[in-house]
Formats: structure tokens, sequence, C-alpha cells
């Protein structure tokens, strides 16, 4: 079977997209990650990608004012010009229309620092910190209108160790990330997960 196309879309530092361009480089592994987009000109993670000899382009979100759709669009365009297959949001800060979430329905995934359904949105390691929570972790699910909140492909936990800080906590839930992502693409290129299956899975 033909490698799914990948598009990494990143904002920042780009570790996860890192550890999904070298899962990518098995020869068995069912994707390849053929563009790295990014957001922001000044990510860090571009000149990775670029070092890696993959392909990169920025859509700045700047350029385009409020209006989100016509930034979607373009995005939408620059997916559509490298025939990407499916999406991975890794460190991607832009929230996303119902119109485009649509469009890549079941064909776009995210990893969230967190044990979804628990601690949704930002700084995750503070607050489950501050909550007093035994356990973290790290969630990578497909992409819905609602945030943070898609069906679930796979999910690690991190145990809470005593004098843990926003920093050791938030390193290790890292390593655990860049471990579960290539998982999580894996399956879903090889369609062995689907949104229906994750979704009937967490019912
Ligand atoms: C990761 O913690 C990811 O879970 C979250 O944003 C961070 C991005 O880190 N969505 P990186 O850019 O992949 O290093």
């Amino acid at each position: 079977m033909a490698k799914k196309r990948v598009a990494v879309l990143i904002s920042g530092r780009g570790s996860n997209m890192v550890a999904l361009t070298e899962a990518a480089k098995a020869k068995d592994y069912p994707a390849e990650i053929v563009l790295v987009l990014s957001n922001r000109p000044d990510a860090a993670g571009l000149a990775h990608a670029k070092n890696a000899g993959i392909a990169t382009t920025i859509v700045d979100h700047t350029l385009f004012g409020d209006d989100r759709e016509k930034f979607e669009r373009a995005l939408d365009a620059e997916l559509a010009a490298h025939k990407i297959d499916l999406i991975c949001l890794a460190g991607f800060m832009r929230l996303l229309t119902p119109w485009f979430v649509t469009r890549w329905n079941g064909r776009m995934l995210n990893i969230h620092p967190a044990l979804l359904p628990q601690f949704k949105g930002l700084h995750t390691h503070r607050r489950a910190l501050e909550a007093g929570a035994k356990q973290h972790g790290a969630t990578v699910h497909f992409i819905v209108p609602e945030m943070d909140s898609g069906p679930i492909v796979v999910q690690e936990a991190v145990p809470i160790l005593k004098g843990d800080t926003e920093e050791t906590l938030a390193r290790r839930v890292l390593e655990v990330e860049h471990r579960i992502y290539p998982q999580a693409l894996r399956l879903v290129a090889e369609g062995r997960v689907t949104p229906a299956a994750a979704g009937a899975a967490a019912r």
C-alpha cells in the first residue's frame, strides 16, 4: 500500500514533528512526512525540517487579520498542492474553524499534553500539579470542532512524582509524546483506527 502523505503543522519548537519524521524513516512505516507547515515564520522547527530535506512552507496568520477562514483556505491550498492525505498538528497554536475541521474530518490528528478529557487547553502541567493529580500524561486524538475533544487514538499516563515542577513534569510528558505520536500516526495511516472506532472504544 502506498505510504500516506502527511503534513505536520507547527508553530514553534517542533520536537513532536522531529519525532514523527524520525519514525517515518523506517522502511515499514506507513506514512511519510512530506510537508512541515508553520503559521509563524520564526518557528524553530522549520530549520530542522529543512535540514532533514523536508519541504517547508509558512502561512503567516497575521497577514489575514481576523479572517480565519481565509487563512485556512491558504493552508488548504498548500495541503492540496502537496497532495496531503493526513495532517498532524504538533504544537500548532491556532484554533481551527468548523469549515476546516469538517473538510479534514477523520484525517487530522493532534497531540495534547494531558490525559484528555482532563485538562483541555493551555498550561496543562501547572494545572495538573495545582489540582494535586496523581498522574498526568499525553493524548493523541482526532480533531473535531470542539477543542481537545475528538476521539482518542493513543493515550499514555505519567505518574506525578513528589517534588515535580512544571518543568520536570513537562519533560517526562514530552518523552511520552514523542513515543505515542508516531504510534498513533501508524495506527491511523494503516487504517487500523478510525474516528468511529476510537470514539466507540471511549464510550
Ligand atoms: C507539546 O507539548 C504538544 O503536546 C502541545 O504543544 C507542545 C508542542 O511541542 N500541543 P513541540 O513543538 O512539538 O516541541
